[in-house]
């Protein structure tokens, strides 16, 4: 199977976890756009759906999926989304899509957070993958220095300005072995906006798309 009908089948599986009448969490990325079309071919009647981004709210809009603000909702039972990398404890790093910081906002809104991700994405160690860091323009320097204080080599994501009208820094070359304190740490730096671990909201289950099928991993 292509990588891109392992993100179709997750996306499909991900329905499981949403129930009808109710409201539902939605990610950014080329995994959970499979998710909103599964949704909304499914012709399950939800809520709404509560977004992480501009580009997942025009695709759910655009598909008759009602969208709600954050501010809107108190709580909601599940978030379904994707991810660069993801350890054998749940913890990841996302926001390859520049999308970390509202993730992360609406991440902390649900009870229970679906990664759906295809089998590439598993991984022993966070760190192969670049991490994401939205950080404050006037502070991009400094935090970069600080990253290569750490081993890390920090890079401006070209011609990305998010949705919060920040900057990504990609850092290459760091090993996350702690990943709850590391992030601790760093969202703790002056300018940084979000740091793109996701530990303390770490996924409750993964959706895995392999060639045998979708393997489901519990936190
Ligand atoms: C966006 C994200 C995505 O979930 C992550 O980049 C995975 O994307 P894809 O499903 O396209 O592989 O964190 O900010």
């Amino acid at each position: 199977m292509t990588q891109d009908e392992l993100k179709t089948l997750v996306g499909q599986a991900a329905l499981q976890y949403v129930e009808p009448g109710s409201l539902v969490g939605v990610g950014t990325g080329s995994t959970v756009d499979k998710f909103i079309d599964a949704l909304a071919a499914s012709g399950m009647q939800i809520a709404g759906a509560v977004s992480s981004s501009v580009r997942s709210t025009e695709r759910m809009k655009a598909l008759g999926i009602q969208v709600l603000d954050a501010g809107e909702v108190t709580s909601l039972p599940v978030y379904i989304d994707g991810a660069d990398e993801i350890d054998h404890g749940g913890c990841m790093i996302k926001g390859g899509g520049a999308a970390l910081t509202r993730e992360k906002i609406v991440a902390d809104l649900a009870q229970r957070f679906v990664c759906i991700a295809d089998e590439s994405k598993l991984v022993e160690v966070l760190g192969s993958f670049p991490l994401p860091v939205e950080v404050i323009p006037m502070a991009a320097a400094q935090i970069a220095r600080r990253f290569e204080s750490l081993g890390g080599q920090a890079t401006l994501r070209a011609g990305v300005v998010t949705d919060n009208g920040c900057q990504i820094l990609d850092v290459r070359g760091l090993k996350i072995s702690d990943p709850k304190a590391f992030e601790a740490d760093v969202n703790q730096w002056p300018g940084v906006v979000t740091v793109g671990v996701f530990a303390r909201n770490r996924a409750s289950v993964c959706l895995l798309g392999t060639s045998q099928g979708v393997k489901t991993l519990s936190f």
